[in-house]
């Protein structure tokens, strides 16, 4: 090893990164005020007031802490901190928009855990060789739109021209919203995988302009706790495919109409959800299938549902593994119609590729997390990330701090406020670990 590499690594080698935890609780907790709910927890949904009152607060806490902020036109918010070489950008960050009745955790951990590193490393006089951007992905959750990743698709060039024009429950398009945060839709990159169509868009980062990506992000699992780890390392991140489903029946007078006469779409939506759960459940693995939610009309107590809407999601590591247990899923729907006479119509909505973590990366945390004196857990993330989409063009690292009770997606969602800056502290190190190398 060189001299200088080894001056530049005692001189950037934090002895303890001057991370502060209550400046950080602070700022969480700020946030937790755009969208809180009366039962606690926030409904911060994408393109929602309290998304852009939320998006407002930190773009004031970047610019407080020295960055130079731009919004792309996919809305992605980017805090840039130059560095002292013309070198692609270490980026980091995650998500501040929720699912609706969600906590305060997922996502901004991530975001503002960033702009606290930013704010220890003016504290340290530290300047990186690589210059830094700090970004806030829009519509991470997908829950407007009913598509995830929004941002982090778009600059992956994995958001095509005509999903701007999907429209939400008001018949307001993305580029409806996007017009309304004063940008302008026509500049996102529109392509195919592989054919880039660049009209200029700024929200596209050709492959090779990203160094590195490192998100933190509390588990919203269980395991970190279970095993006392403060720090999770993740190997990668379950890919997922989603559906949505519409059961046709018959509504008819839940008085008069005999059972064996019935064309009941509740009941063999539900079927669908139990068979689901069978096939998922009939393979070795940590697969997942879910049914989040059932649209019932007409929705009344003596009116026998003629039509439910409802998604399924499968979720796992391996596609493979998902397409063998949908295709059993959509074989065992066919007797389910013929078995209850109703119609069960199921259209592709999206597909998050699994994504694995860059080796290197996970090294690079592992050997932070050791260093900062914490016990790291290699595990895989259950949950889709912003960092699945990045994954496509750029290498990814994902540092967890355990999540209590192993509870997310609730206003019961909770982080030690010391294992959200012990988070912070890894993502500091690991990024200050990454610079050294061109
Ligand atoms: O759905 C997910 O796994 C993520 O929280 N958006
Ligand atoms: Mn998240
Ligand atoms: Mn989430």
């Amino acid at each position: 090893m060189s001299l200088l590499l080894f001056l530049t690594l005692l001189l950037q080698a934090p002895a303890k990164p001057p991370i502060q935890r209550d400046r950080l609780r602070a700022t969480l907790e700020e946030l937790s005020k755009f969208g809180r709910n009366p039962e606690g927890g926030v409904s911060r949904i994408a393109f929602s007031d309290a998304d852009r009152a939320g998006r407002e607060y930190v773009i004031g806490l970047m610019r407080d802490a020295g960055l130079t902020v731009r919004v792309d036109n996919a809305a992605n918010i980017i805090g840039r901190r130059e560095g002292r070489e013309n070198l692609p950008v270490i980026l980091f960050g995650s998500h501040i928009d929720s699912v609706p009745h969600g906590g305060n955790f997922d996502g901004d951990v991530g975001s503002l855990g960033a702009i606290e590193v930013i704010r220890a490393m003016n504290a340290a006089g530290v300047r990186t060789r690589h210059p830094l951007e700090v970004v806030v992905w829009t519509n991470e959750e997908g829950h407007h739109f009913g598509k995830p990743l929004t941002g982090a698709r778009a600059a992956a060039g994995m958001l095509p021209a005509d999903e701007l024009n999907v429209k939400d429950e008001d018949g307001l398009t993305l580029a409806d919203w996007l017009r309304r945060y004063g940008l302008d839709p026509a500049r996102i990159s529109a392509e195919s995988r592989g054919e880039l169509r660049l009209d200029g868009a700024e929200a596209r980062r050709p492959p090779g302009s990203v160094a590195a990506y490192f998100e933190l992000h509390i588990e919203q699992g269980g395991r970190l706790e279970r095993e006392k780890k403060q720090i999770g390392v993740v190997e990668g991140i379950v890919g997922i495919r989603r559906w949505t489903c519409t059961a046709t029946g018959f509504a008819n007078h839940a008085g008069t109409t005999p059972m064996a006469e019935r064309h009941d779409a509740l009941l063999a939506a539900s079927r669908v959800a139990l068979l689901l759960r069978q096939e998922v459940r009939a393979d070795p693995g940590r697969q997942v299938g879910t049914v989040g939610y059932m649209h019932v009309e007409p929705g009344a107590r003596n009116i026998i549902p003629g039509r439910v809407e409802f998604p399924i999601e499968i979720r796992d590591l391996s596609m493979d593994t998902i397409k063998r247990i949908s295709t059993r899923v959509f074989d065992g729907i066919k007797k389910i119609e013929e078995e209850e006479g109703v119609k069960i119509d199921c259209q592709p909505l999206s597909e998050d590729p699994a994504a694995l973590a860059d080796t290197a990366l996970r090294r690079v945390i592992q050997e932070s997390a050791t260093e900062a004196g914490f016990s790291p857990l290699s595990l895989p993330s259950g949950a889709g990330h912003d960092a699945q989409a990045v994954a496509t063009y750029a290498p990814i690292g994902m540092i967890f701090v355990p999540s209590i009770g192993g509870i997310s997606h609730s206003p019961q969602e909770r982080s030690d406020w010391q294992d959200v800056a012990n988070g912070a502290e890894v993502l500091y190190r690991a990024i200050l670990k990454r610079d050294v190398i061109p």
